[in-house]
């Protein structure tokens, strides 16, 4: 079975829905997304996006805060953009319906860490579900945009599945849609495009720790490393400083924000330590939180640390935090009178799917927009709220020239060949699955975590590899499923987080190596595989 669309779009998170709506104005726009489709990053984005609205903030001083976090890995262009495209894309929310949260004066501005002035849009802690809300409402009401919720994007469509010998070195490999299972159907089925957008966010799931939800499984990055596209700077994790250390929790980020409203950390002593690390204190940038508890967790063999806004008066917190407070309360922590264990989760991935500055990868037809692609904007550390912002901007950026490339070429299709389903079900040896995900994200949280050394990562390499060579044996005599293609799509992650951190032999921003713990002017460059 076949469908086709000018337009196909991969994820329904704030970059996917936000081109759709663009593109739609130009021809037919099928979006297709792995699980429901407000499951993405976006649903779960707390703390909010950053633009600069206040008449005492600047742009100038927006894109230095951005190019200090990046550790001399952005590119000034791309941060430029962003910065000066971030108000037009927050009015075009608010023009949409978003409902952001408003004081006396206007929008109210919150504060994070590494931003030097009060510049966080928000709506409660629940910004990203407002922005889905409101996305989701106007992709309904389209005409010509398709939802396919459960389809769950395994290929891209190029001359390889032609027959045809694609390389990385090519300039004319084209990409015509993806091969999708229908999850519901059960099948496999051929999507052709024009044009594809890859929008499929991160992939935090590659950690045994993580802030994200489980649709996080770096899908977008493998297929298109698989397609041969370029992709760079994966060994730039960041990992939020304080997510909920409760089992039960899973994780549970406590947002930024809340920090940037007076909360302090404190070891198990009670005792704050920021001021042992920066003179930012909780509010520095946060490879430097991160490392910082993790330093005190080694040194003090404790497993968390402790946030404490106990000395904010409890409506405050309430009504600046109504979805943090009962999470916690649900957990048995009144935030009001309770410190909340926290410790470090890998929550975004810097690198991604090489874009230019209008979203096109180095294969033609194929666009990446979000936190699958590495615009250049984040460097070696992204600035807190800047991901929703670069999501947003390029997003709308990818639509101009996703619309342009679509009016040049016809829908004309070349006959690609149906999937080869012909494998077994082996229930008996389904439990490979489950066991080499397991062990895949605790070597990455044990060897290629908040501090790496050489050793370690040979270690996760040489693992990493035991572990491809056994799931591809299996991917090849079994029927496809999507735990099987995410745990594919998670090694090849991994594999390439670690390939990009073997390659830098010092540290920068959130690579830090403790063979090589200076910055060195020379490799201040991409990591590209
Ligand atoms: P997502 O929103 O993750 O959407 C990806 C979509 O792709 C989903 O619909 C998913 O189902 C789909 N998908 C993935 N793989 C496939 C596949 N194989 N086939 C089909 N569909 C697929 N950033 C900020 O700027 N400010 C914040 O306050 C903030 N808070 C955050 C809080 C949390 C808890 C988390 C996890 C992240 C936060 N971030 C924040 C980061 C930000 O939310 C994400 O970077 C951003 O939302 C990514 O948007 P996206 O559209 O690229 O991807
Ligand atoms: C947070 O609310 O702390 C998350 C913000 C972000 O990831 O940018």
């Amino acid at each position: 079975m076949s469908l086709k669309f000018d337009f196909l779009v991969v994820g329904s998170g704030s970059a996917g829905l936000t081109y759709a709506l663009r593109v739609a104005e130009h021809g037919t726009v099928g979006i297709i997304t792995k699980k429901d489709r407000a499951e993405s990053n976006t649903n779960y984005a707390q703390g909010g996006i950053a633009t600069v609205l206040d008449s005492s903030d600047s742009f100038e001083s927006h894109i230095q805060d951005t190019l200090v976090a990046g550790a001399g890995l952005c590119k000034t262009d791309a941060v430029e953009i962003i910065v000066k495209e971030g108000p037009d894309v927050v009015h075009d929310l608010i023009a949409k319906g978003a409902s952001f949260t408003r004081s006396e004066k206007g929008l109210d501005l919150g504060r994070e860490g590494g931003h030097s002035a009060n510049r966080i849009v928000h709506a409660a802690d629940m910004t990203g579900r407002e922005i889905e809300r409101v996305l989701l409402k106007q992709v309904a009401q389209h005409p010509q945009i398709t939802v396919l919720e459960h389809h769950f994007a395994m290929e891209l469509l190029t001359e390889h599945h032609l027959g045809k010998l694609v390389t990385r070195y090519d300039n004319d490999t084209h990409c015509y849609g993806v091969y999708a299972l229908n999850v519901l159907e059960d099948r496999v089925e051929k999507i052709y495009a024009k044009t594809t957008l890859l929008a499929t966010g991160g992939a935090g799931r590659v950690y045994l720790h993580t802030t994200n939800p489980d649709i996080a499984t770096g899908d977008g990055i493998a297929m298109a490393y698989r397609a041969k596209a370029r992709v760079a700077n994966m060994e730039f994790i960041q990992f939020h400083p304080t997510s909920l250390a409760i089992k039960e929790a899973d994780s549970f980020l406590i947002s930024e924000a809340v920090r940037g409203h007076g909360a302090y950390l404190r070891n198990s002593d009670g005792e704050r330590f920021m001021h042992l690390y920066d003179e930012r204190l909780e509010l520095a940038p946060r490879d430097i939180v991160a490392r910082a508890i993790d330093d005190q967790l080694k040194k003090r063999g404790d497993t968390h640390v402790y946030l404490d806004i106990t000395h904010i008066p409890k409506t405050d917190i309430i009504k600046h935090f109504p979805n943090i407070y009962n999470e916690c309360l649900k957990h048995g922590i009144d935030l009001a009178t309770n410190w909340a264990p926290v410790v470090p989760a890998a929550h975004y991935i810097c690198g991604g799917v090489v874009t230019d500055f209008y979203g096109r990868t180095s294969i033609h037809g194929l666009f990446a927009a979000g936190e699958v692609s590495c615009t250049g904007v984040h460097g070696a550390n992204r600035l807190a709220s800047n991901s929703l912002l670069e999501a947003l901007v390029f997003a709308k950026r990818a639509a101009l020239k996703a619309v342009e490339y679509t009016q040049k070429v016809a829908l004309e299709h070349k006959k690609f060949p149906d999937w080869d389903d012909s494998g077994t079900i082996n229930t008996d040896e389904w439990v490979l699955v489950s066991h080499n995900l397991l062990e895949l994200q605790q070597l990455m949280a044990d060897y290629v975590g908040i501090v790496r050394s050489d050793l370690r990562l040979e270690r996760a390499f040489r693992r990493t590899k035991l572990l491809y060579e056994e799931v591809e044996s299996f991917y090849s005599r079994n029927k496809v499923s999507v735990p099987l293609c995410q745990l594919r799509n998670i090694i090849c992650t991994a594999y390439l987080i670690i390939r990009c951190a073997m390659k830098r032999k010092e540290s920068r921003g959130l690579h830090y190596t403790t063979d090589y713990p200076q910055t060195d002017p020379n490799q201040a460059k991409d990591t590209v595989v």
